[in-house]
């Protein structure tokens, strides 16, 4: 299982980082799961300079500028300089700041060429009774995939995370069964664009409302490789309860 910390930027300051960084090294030992922190962007040139543990770091965004007079960008080559092996992109909360799918696109690419694993960010605003929210969601992943070659194509993490689902608690999050035809959905979609190859590999994880009451059943019953957490990543004790039902 993938676990990565979306920390947002509800962590500021360098105590806490350090805190819920020591409570991960501990964890990924100890459950063998892999666990990704994606903090802010000051806070992973800190902490992923002295990383010498199995814990990776992502960026939570990247710029899709390759560099220059670009005040307040932070480029894919920079994160990777600062450590970072992942990066997050087309999270809805980037997109509803102006991130279109045509940006998305761009950023997997930069994120490719320097090396960073990208994390796709996926998912529907709401959920309507005709099934309009699977085309939107084959869009938006088509959109963003079918401009990379194949070989990058290859080298993604998928994030499904439905919007109204973000942000809430576990019980109003998205339910195991629904979760698993969401992934076979997702699934199918995947190899129709990969025209059958190797669109298995690619690791499908799922964001929103991930907590310690509903991650195990998520996990045993929706067919997905692991988990993209916000809020419940932030608190050390939460964040523990959460990994160990998943070792
Ligand atoms: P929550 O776990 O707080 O719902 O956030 C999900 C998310 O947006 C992770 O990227």
């Amino acid at each position: 299982m993938i676990i990565i910390a979306n920390w947002k930027a509800y962590v500021e300051d360098i105590g806490k980082a350090k805190e819920l960084f020591t409570v991960s090294k501990k964890l990924a030992k100890d459950t063998g799961n892999g666990i990704v922190l994606a903090p802010p962007a000051p806070l992973l040139g800190i902490l992923a300079a002295k990383n010498a543990s199995s814990v990776a770091f992502g960026a939570q965004d990247i710029s899709a500028t390759t560099g220059g007079a670009e005040t307040g960008e932070i480029t894919a080559q920079t994160y990777a300089a600062a450590g970072a092996t992942y990066a997050i992109v087309g999270h809805s909360e980037r997109r509803a700041r102006g991130d279109t799918d045509t940006l998305v696109s761009e950023k997997l690419r930069h994120a490719l060429a320097h090396g960073l694993t990208p994390v796709l960010c996926i998912g529907e605003h709401s959920r309507d009774t005709d099934g309009r929210y699977l085309s939107f969601i084959r869009e938006e992943l088509t959109t963003a995939i079918s401009p990379l070659t194949p070989r990058e194509r290859g080298k993604i993490v998928l994030a499904y995370e439905p919007l109204w689902a973000i942000g809430k608690t576990a019980s109003e999050a998205i339910a195991a069964d629904d979760l698993a035809e969401m992934t076979l959905y997702i699934k199918k979609v995947l190899a129709e664009i990969f025209s059958g190859k190797s669109s298995a590999r690619i690791p499908v994880l799922y964001g929103g409302s991930v907590e310690p009451d509903n991650v195990r059943a998520l996990a045993e019953l929706a067919g997905i490789d692991g988990f993209l957490v916000g809020h419940a990543s932030v608190d050390p004790r939460l964040f523990a309860l959460l990994v160990k039902q998943l070792a």
